[in-house]
């Protein structure tokens, strides 16, 4: 009996998950083509806009990014627990990731007015094993979350470290942090803290779950430190190659 209902909820489990892999692929091709669309129609050779017209065309624009950032953490997550996320793994310069990152966000660093310090204990870190596009897209969500979920001018600290046959990578922030009691569901799909709700409507939920699945196909661990109110400190580890 409970074996036949193991078998059921199994078979459910994978057309959920063949149906979330299908709807989402179909959903990417409308959602590029509205992309484009309102970039075409944010250029004045489709005729001028007047200023609200051009606001609420923005909104749209980012509504639709959000779109596309859904679907693209699903397909992530779904390709994840149908084993298909197999990393390949090379050896890999965190350091030079992490600085292409904070690079890369640099506009919402200044505008949210952050002071952002990273520190490597020393240079060059030996590399780790991991694949390049992976580890960019885990520590890119740990470095988004700490701006994202930190108040304007707040500090955040990023540091990479060698300890034994591991490079350490700490993250921390003095933001709104994770209330105690949903500390334990951090990791789970589609969590999101009810402290930030009300400021940070973007987001997923699904963030965390993606990293972490990334961080241990490396080889590596993650986990986090927080005080509501007082900041988080995301820590990561991944062996050296
Ligand atoms: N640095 C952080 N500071 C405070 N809360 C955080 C931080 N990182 C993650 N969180 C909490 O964990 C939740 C899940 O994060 P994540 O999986 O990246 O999803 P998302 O960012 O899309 O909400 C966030 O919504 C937030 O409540
Ligand atoms: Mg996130």
């Amino acid at each position: 009996m409970a074996k036949d209902q193991d078998k059921k909820k199994g078979n459910i489990g994978s057309i959920q998950s063949d149906f979330i892999t299908l709807t989402s692929h179909q959903l990417r091709t409308p959602l590029s083509g509205m992309k484009w669309l309102l970039e075409l129609m944010q250029k004045s050779s489709v005729g001028n806009l007047n200023k609200k017209q051009k606001k609420l065309l923005s909104k749209i624009y980012q509504s639709n990014e959000r779109m596309i950032a859904l679907v693209n953490d699903l397909l992530e997550v779904s390709r994840i627990e149908s084993g298909e996320a197999k990393l390949y793994l090379q050896p890999t310069d965190l350091a030079s990731v992490v600085r292409g990152l904070i690079r890369e966000k640099a506009d919402e660093i200044k505008k949210k007015r952050l002071d952002v310090e990273f520190a490597v204990e020393r240079e060059p870190l030996p590399l780790v094993k991991t694949e390049l596009n992976k580890i960019r897209q885990a520590i890119g969500n740990l470095i988004s979350n700490a701006i994202a979920y930190t108040p304007e001018g707040g500090e955040l600290k990023i540091d990479l470290k060698q300890q034994d046959h591991e490079i350490l990578g700490k993250i921390s922030d003095t933001g709104a942090g994770i209330p105690k009691d949903q500390q334990k569901s951090v990791f789970n799909k589609f969590y999101r803290g009810s402290n930030i709700l009300k400021f940070e409507t973007n987001g997923t939920g699904l963030g965390l779950y993606i990293t972490k699945a990334f961080i241990e196909a490396s080889g590596g661990r993650i986990w986090f430190k927080s005080q509501e109110n007082k900041g988080t400190t995301f820590y990561f580890t991944l062996p050296i190659a």
